[in-house]
């Protein structure tokens, strides 16, 4: 059925309290639950709990046995009609977690002779554990006693403080755990199994001792070190930047290499995808690191902004994960290079949020309606709520942002709040109106806002015209304007932002941000001499697609002389997607392109520029993101155009250079982890990958060499990587080391699998084939799907768009018997498919019959959804 945002009322029944009692096997466990119920309403209203997959044995209300005819149960729900306003309500149920592999409820990681069970119930699988009302606005303070054998799981943890523990007969043991706080199901977890642990003591700036405590298995434990650190780094910033103070007495992480996500805030034991939690510079690359700090921060985050303050209903789930993702950016910003940090966010958002909104899952930040809600876990929610958070900031500034946030927990701490709510709080700050952002809230699609600038000597006036345009998505064909916060400088002939005047201000700055929210306005700045150029939207100040209308000579001003980091980043971006245009579009000379060769190449020697923001500056836009400028698209002729830019990009710049620089950069390096080290990295390969293009033997023999004597992860990948896209012969004997060396490492074995699903290679697809036979690979792991199926279909756009199609039945097939399994991760692998019809007509026609043939097959309602939207 389809769950509708307008059709919400509150819940007829509260929870005060919940028992819950485990009795733990791997196979069976049984769980008794005591509700403490309170009806909300004066008027006798039918109890309705939800519960999928539960084998009931026993219930009760307030001590006596209900008969069959008291309640009606069936396969998602238990039903009494007769209760009294305020009772007891014990159920008794057996699961069976080991036969769960959606891995969404109460499961096992691993096998069942050494693997440990563990629980992930947001956004509904709370219901898989127990009958209960199984939604974010019914918060229950949670105590919880786990049973066990003592050999097989010595470890028992669940949410809050420990209280107590003891020996039971026949080897088994108990602990009790209480979580004060009152919160959602989904937030309820619980880890049973024999996992090795490190420890800190941390002092919250209010004064309370905390122990943190991360867990993991065997040997991975000695790679939790760095996750530690920046927990404790996160715990600080926290309590600085919004006063925020952790309110248990332990904070535990636990590792797994069975998730269907990131990873997952449970108040007091966050449960981690191995992948962001483990880091070790054998196992790890620079990347990885960033991913376990921001990761584990994000987690962490969500004790204030998710757990204290939860969300209402699942529609606002952006709530909570667009204000975190932002904390978490900020965190990052802070901890790391703030340009390189936003750059970066600006990244993930064009290559993944960008073309959701374009496509047929777009969807507003808080959805209307939903028939699946883990498919709402998406770029949108996500990464675009977060932009809307940074734009509400922005307009606030500083001081009133925490002002307002301080009010948001002052009024909301302890409830389930929504997108309005937050909103009234921050604005009551400062008086501020900020209502109008709960327009971006519920409209999708990506706006195209376009600026003319225009300078009137004789006036000494600068007008700006502006216009914004909201394309139509699914269920909304009608747009209206939102409001845009547009920060921008006039930049004089030596880069300088000139003084800015409003006509209708004093005040000069040479920045300015301008509030830009009907379909059209213009804006004259007065006083002002002679301006070389506008860089609009700095430090990408609002989610839109920018037409600035400037030419090759502007961008490449802009490249050479703008202060602003993420502009200077933002023109060699933009004048690179010039270059692609005038490639793809097979023009015999292409300006653009050597304007962008030519500027770049006059950067390239310049001993000031970060060497981090130099590699970002000298690397096109990724191919998923140039093809959205292709209409329709032609994978394999993008693929060939953005060839033809790094080809272009490595001749100008010359082999000469590039060797040099190479091998400058490689004499400084000693695997250091600091923000220098790193940054010297990314531009060492970066200039390898350009090298291999214009000496490819001896770059070739450069990066075999350097991948076996490679002192740690980043550069084994990073030489690995470039022998396969330059197609060298280097390249297999590399890969056939990679696979000996990290056979028995989940998690680096899957880069292994990343690495060949993304080569480009004509035989790639018949690669992905066989390598799901390889003993490795498995259909139940999301990981291993992710690193090789979700990699080769969505990040190698070539080999899975190749011609005859092949790409595509692959993944159909795989689709048919992942969905068998864990529907989540089939859902989110389908959504690959979604831009079928921007294809040229030969490919369209392939990719549709996939889904259709798809469609018509029996499949869970997390596939049938996204199928269903895609084909429109
Ligand atoms: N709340 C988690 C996080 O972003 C993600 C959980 C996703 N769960 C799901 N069923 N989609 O930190
Ligand atoms: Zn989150």
């Amino acid at each position: 059925g389809v769950v509708r945002l307008a059709d919400y009322v509150a819940p007829a029944w509260r929870v005060d309290e919940v028992e819950l009692e485990f009795d733990l096997g791997i196979s069976v466990t049984q769980v008794r639950a005591r509700l403490h119920l309170r009806r909300s309403g004066v008027t006798p209203q039918a109890l309705v709990l939800d519960g999928a997959g539960l084998q009931l044995q026993a219930i009760r209300v307030d001590g006596r046995e209900l008969a069959d005819t008291q309640y009606t149960l069936d396969e998602t729900s238990l039903r009494i009609e007769q209760l009294p306003a305020v009772c007891v309500l014990e159920t008794l149920a057996l699961i069976d977690p080991a036969a769960n592999s959606a891995l969404s409820g109460l499961y096992l990681s691993g096998s069942a002779e050494h693997g440990f069970l563990l629980t992930q119930c947001e956004a509904e699988g709370f219901r898989r554990i127990t009958w209960y009302p199984d939604r974010p606005d019914v918060l229950a303070k949670f105590h919880v006693l786990l049973r066990a054998d003592r050999q097989r799981f010595p470890v028992l943890l669940a949410n809050g403080n420990p209280a107590g523990s003891g020996e039971l007969e026949d080897g088994r043991h108990w602990v009790a755990w209480v979580d004060p706080h009152p919160k959602p199901c989904y937030l309820f977890a619980l880890v049973a199994g024999r996992l090795e642990k490190i420890e800190q003591e941390y002092r919250t700036a209010d004064g309370r001792a905390v122990m943190l405590r991360i867990f993991a298995e065997g040997d991975a434990i000695a790679r939790c070190g760095y996750a530690m650190d920046a927990l404790v780094r996160a715990m600080r910033w926290d309590e600085q930047q919004y006063g925020c103070n952790y309110d248990l007495d332990v904070f535990h992480i636990v590792a797994t290499h069975d998730f269907n996500m990131g990873a997952m805030e449970n108040k007091g034991l966050n449960i981690f995808n191995a992948k962001y939690l483990l880091a070790d510079p054998q196992h790890s690359s620079d990347d990885d690191y960033a991913h376990v700090e921001a990761i584990v921060a994000h987690e962490y985050f969500h004790n204030w902004t998710g757990n204290r303050v939860t969300c209402r209903d699942w529609f606002q789930l952006s709530l909570k994960e667009g204000l975190t993702v932002y904390r978490e950016q900020q965190f990052s910003a802070d901890m790391n290079s703030a340009t390189l940090k936003r750059i970066e966010d600006v990244q993930i958002l064009r290559r993944s949020q960008f073309i959701e909104d374009a496509g047929p899952l777009a969807h507003p930040v808080r959805p209307e309606q939903y028939s699946a809600i883990d498919n709402f876990y998406t770029a949108t929610v996500y990464d675009k709520g977060a932009e809307l958070v940074r734009m509400i900031a922005g307009r606030l500034g500083a001081a009133a942002w925490r002002r307002g946030m301080d009010e948001y927990f002052l009024r909301h701490d302890g409830e389930a709040a929504t997108v309005e709510q937050f909103l009234a709080a921050l604005g009551s700050a400062d008086g501020s109106d900020l209502s109008p952002y709960l327009r971006w809230y519920a409209q999708a699609g990506t706006p195209q806002l376009q600026a003319r600038g225009e300078y009137d000597a004789a006036q000494r006036c600068y007008r700006l015209d502006l216009q914004q345009h909201t394309p139509a998505t699914p269920g909304q064909p009608h747009k209206q304007a939102l409001p845009i916060p547009l920060r921008l400088a006039l930049l004089g002939d030596d880069g300088k932002a000139l003084p800015l005047r409003l006509h209708d201000s004093a005040d000069a700055p040479g920045e300015r941000v301008l509030e830009f929210d009907s379909d059209r306005a213009r804006f004259e700045f007065q006083d002002i001499d002679a301006p070389r150029v506008a860089s609009l939207l700095r430090g990408f100040s609002a989610p839109v697609r920018l037409d600035a209308g400037l030419g090759a000579a502007d961008l490449a001003f802009l490249l050479r002389f703008e202060s602003d980091g993420f502009n200077r980043w933002e023109a060699a971006q933009q004048l690179a997607r010039l270059a692609f245009a005038g490639c793809l579009a097979g023009a015999p000379v292409v300006p653009e392109l050597g304007t962008w060769c030519d500027t770049l190449a006059e950067l390239f020697p310049q001993a000031a520029l970060d060497p981090a923001l130099l590699a970002e500056l000298l690397t096109p836009p990724e191919l998923n993101d140039l093809a959205q400028s292709c209409d329709p698209l032609d994978p394999a002729a993008a693929h060939t155009a953005r060839e033809a830019l790094e080809q272009a990009l490595a001749q100008r710049l010359g082999a000469n250079a590039l060797r040099a620089r190479h091998a400058q950069l490689l004499q400084a390096e000693r695997g250091d982890l600091d923000g220098a080290a790193r940054a010297r990295r990314r531009l060492l390969n970066r200039c390898l990958r350009l090298w291999l293009r214009v000496e490819p033997i001896a770059a070739a023999a450069m990066a075999a060499q350097r991948y076996a004597e490679a002192p740690a992860m980043t550069e084994r990948l990073a030489c690995l990587a470039a022998l396969l896209a330059a197609g060298a012969e280097q390249a297999q004997p590399a890969l056939d080391d990679f696979a000996c060396r990290y056979d028995a490492d989940p998690v680096t074995l899957d880069k292994w699998f990343v690495l060949q699903a993304q080569a480009p290679r004509s035989d790639t697809v018949e690669r992905v084939a066989a390598l799901m036979a390889h003993p490795r690979f498995s259909l139940r792991n999301p990981n291993r799907v992710s690193a090789l199926l979700q990699n080769f279909a969505v990040r190698n756009l070539p080999a899975f768009h190749r011609p005859d199609g092949a790409g595509y039945v692959l993944i159909e097939q795989a689709l048919a018997q992942i969905d068998a399994l864990n529907p989540t991760t089939a859902a989110r692998l389908a959504t690959a498919l979604k831009d079928w019809a921007r294809l040229e007509p030969a490919r369209r026609r392939l990719l549709q019959a996939s889904l259709q043939r798809l469609v018509r097959r029996d499949s869970s309602q997390d596939l049938a959804d996204i199928l269903r939207r895609t084909l429109g």
